[in-house]
């Protein structure tokens, strides 16, 4: 069974080049001093040789064998490879996997020498339709053989009762005559390597009529046409005839170049049509796309057709950006998101200023627009034109962006491996300028970053001054992040020992204080107050008297959260869904305060996903404080867009912790409520009251992060082994510093063991 098939252009250096450089030449078997192999070792050591380099060897006949296609190979599909593989050289000799595994035993047993060609193999790569019941379906797949042999023919036959359950079988024959084995069990080895016997594809579905017609060169063959059952003898194995015998090298490879993309990818059952509402979506996401001289650089926040007066909707956001560089991502289209990296990267050191006052250099816009400049009477200029909250309506500087850029940076290293991006001057340089305004001295007494109101998703008056949660969590990701990409050189290094002691203060203050449960809410109950000294145990001295009613009777038993605010005298309790859902993400929780998260918003469904996923906040303001935190905002009223209304773009957030913490069922309940209005609805930007049953009165619709959201959603429960690139896991080492530093004050040991008891709840 294939479930996974992949193909990739290798390029590099012919060792036989490179050798004869050094002065060995071509077609060389032996050297003078009886040398007959050339010994590869790596610079690296590692587990599996005990400590030691990796070794591996192919005989000088082929390496210096011209003919004989051995690559030093530095590239993989027209990238550099990358530092995931150590900018590591591959040794590729033609014909075989590139490592040391093509000896069939572990190193103890031996008895073979290295297998150094292919054997005769051949693989279906898909069916066109599984869910034909008579007709025609169409076979495609590869046959190759080693050590230059072509492929003599291909057989495909049927096995099985052809009206129920069909196996589709495909075996090959190379130019040497030399038989794809028919089981596995004849070629069985320790280390299950070279399975190549038969490939059988089983077919659920009946098939009544077949007609096939494969062509193939000497060393692939494509089936182009679909099979019919006159031509079939159901015990026999059909004989493909070969079509074209003289293929050339070149010829070969165009045809290789030609396999159609559906042949090498996933034959995972999951496979599956796309829906209207994505089929849908897709075209609106494209849509969207805003193109500055030529290329693809972002997306416009929404594109309603007809809006008379888009404000400023018609710009790139960089936070709206995220769902749809995700979705691109997820599909294998980089290219996009390479250049809103880099053109934003450059706004970041714009002339910025308001009312002669000009932000900290470093700060990342919230939007940007193209701007067409008439240059003479033919010609134009474009510009990419930023706003850093000069001229947004909550007229405050975007936190939020710098942070998403550096959780976008990775996320788009992580999925297309092109770490090159990461390494440049000018990237390095970005991330440095982003934590410098970060990590500034000011007259911070904790170590959670403070911010001016609504200066992140939230980006009005909504009382989330201070120290909100929305920006911990992001503050706290975008350090995880920033810490793996920072190029590790001198220059670097007190940054990451800062970003450390950051991290490690940032996750024990928020644990210990921001986090509520019914537990905690019974100890702030009973909190003296009014203490004095570095003892205190009610820290920031809150009021018992301010814990709100509502509260009591809404906190499940097995459900916590992190609270949305806090300040000395001050607790905000309100639910903020994106701060909480990021610390899942990030790991700024303990692994047992994610699952208390998500308890939470499972026993509060109603409240928290109801009609529509996700509520931005619980509960709205109401009344006076909605009057005075507010400042009566006539678009934040009660259960309305900031102030408790729903936000579709949360549920790919809520579907990556979903899928962190193992809950997918979750996830899957949400994707499936919203898939059915979200469509239906012309993709709103949010939706009003209580439980979200109203599209929101003033939202605009063809909102991109909403299908954008949606699209990443989907993808992300179809392969959640990609999600797994989005998240981290706890960091032992970093709880390991926090409590080294607590330890001074005699409050524990230090071991990873204190550190789990002391600092996981
Ligand atoms: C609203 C949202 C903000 C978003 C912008 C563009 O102002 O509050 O988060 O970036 O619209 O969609």
């Amino acid at each position: 069974m294939i479930s996974k098939q992949s193909s990739a252009i290798w390029g590099g250096a012919k060792l036989a080049d490179v050798l004869e450089l050094v002065g060995i030449p071509k077609s060389t078997s032996a050297m003078s001093a009886g040398g007959k192999h050339v010994e590869f070792v790596s610079i690296d050591r590692c587990k599996e040789e005990k400590g030691g380099p990796y070794k591996a060897s192919i005989p000088l006949s082929q390496a210096t064998n011209p003919e004989a296609d051995v690559l030093l190979a530095y590239e993989m599909n027209g990238k550099t490879l990358n530092r995931d593989r150590d900018h590591r050289i591959l040794l590729l000799p033609r014909d075989s996997s590139c490592k040391k595994d093509y000896k069939m035993f572990p190193p103890l047993v031996n008895t073979r020498r290295p297998q150094m060609d292919f054997p005769v193999q051949s693989a279906i790569c898909s069916l066109e339709d599984v869910n034909v019941r008579s007709g025609k379906i169409t076979i495609k797949g590869y046959a190759v053989s080693g050590g230059g042999r072509g492929i003599e023919r291909v057989d495909i036959s049927i096995d099985g009762d052809i009206n129920s359950n069909t196996d589709i079988v495909a075996k090959a024959v190379d130019t040497a005559a030399n038989v794809q084995p028919e089981k596995v069990e004849d070629i069985w080895n320790l280390r299950g390597v070279l399975n190549t016997s038969w490939h059988r594809e089983n077919h659920r579905y009946h098939l009544t009529f077949y007609r096939y017609h494969l062509t193939y060169s000497s060393r692939l063959y494509i089936a182009y046409a679909p099979l019919g059952v006159d031509d079939v003898d159901e015990k026999t194995p059909v004989v493909v005839e070969k079509k074209d015998e003289s293929v050339d090298r070149d010829g070969e490879e165009s045809r290789l170049n030609n396999v159609p993309n559906e042949n090498l990818v996933s034959l995972d059952p999951t496979d599956r049509k796309e829906s209207e509402a994505e089929k849908e979506a897709w075209r609106l996401l494209k849509e969207a796309v805003v193109t500055y001289c030529g290329s693809p650089v972002g997306t416009l926040a929404a594109n309603e057709p007809g809006d008379k007066t888009p404000l400023n909707y018609d710009q790139v956001f960089i936070r709206d950006f995220i769902p749809s560089a995700l979705a691109f991502l997820l599909r294998g289209e980089g290219e996009i998101v390479r250049n809103f990296l880099l053109h934003t990267l450059q706004l970041q050191s714009w002339e910025k200023t308001v009312d002669c006052y000009s932000p900290g250099q470093g700060l990342m816009p919230a939007s940007f627009k193209i701007r067409v400049i008439p240059l003479d009477d033919t010609k134009v200029e474009e510009v990419l034109d930023p706003d850093f909250g000069e001229s947004a309506i909550g007229r405050v500087a975007p936190v939020d962006s710098g942070l998403w850029w550096i959780i976008l940076l990775r996320a788009y290293t992580k999925i297309t491996g092109d770490y090159a991006m990461q390494e440049r001057v000018d990237v390095q340089t970005g991330i440095k300028l982003i934590l410098n305004l970060c990590l500034s001295d000011g007259f911070d007494m904790f170590p959670s970053l403070l911010v001016t109101d609504g200066s992140c998703m939230i980006d009005r008056r909504m009382g989330i001054h201070g120290h909100p949660l929305e920006i911990q969590s992001l503050f706290y990701s975008a350090l995880r992040c920033a810490r793996e990409m920072l190029a590790s050189d001198e220059g670097s290094k007190n940054l990451v020992r800062t970003i450390n002691n950051r991290l490690s203060a940032l996750s024990f203050h928020i644990r210990e204080y921001y986090w509520i449960d019914m537990k905690k809410i019974n100890e702030i109950y009973r909190y003296k107050t009014e203490e004095y000294s570095t003892e205190a145990i009610n820290k920031f001295n809150i009021y018992p008297e301010q814990i709100p009613h509502w509260l009591m009777d809404w906190i499940p038993e097995e459900g916590g959260y992190m609270i949305g605010n806090l300040q000395p005298a001050h607790m905000d309790f309100r639910f903020f869904t994106l701060g909480n859902i990021w610390s899942i993400v990030s790991s700024l929780t303990t692994p047992k305060q994610n699952n208390s998260i998500l308890n939470l918003i499972e026993s509060k469904w109603d409240d928290l996903i109801g009609n529509m996923p996700v509520k931005i906040c619980y509960p709205a303001l109401e009344y006076e404080e909605w009057r005075i935190i507010t400042g009566s905002d006539p678009k934040n009223t009660p259960w309305s867009y900031h102030n408790g209304g729903s936000w579709p773009v949360l549920l790919w957030q809520f579907t990556l912790a979903c899928i962190k913490m193992g809950r997918i069922e979750l996830a899957r309940k949400a994707v499936n409520l919203a898939e059915s209005r979200l469509y239906a609805d012309h993709w709103p930007e949010y939706y009003d009251t209580r439980n979200g049953k109203f599209i929101g009165k003033q939202s605009r619709l063809y909102q991109t992060w909403t299908i954008a959201g949606f699209l990443t959603s989907k993808m992300l429960l179809e392969n959640p082994e990609k999600a797994s690139l989005l998240f981290w896991e706890e960091d032992y080492e970093l709880l390991e510093i926090c409590v080294c530093a607590l330890t001074k004050t005699g409050r524990a040991k230090c071991s990873r063991g204190a550190a789990k008891s002391q600092i996981l709840v």
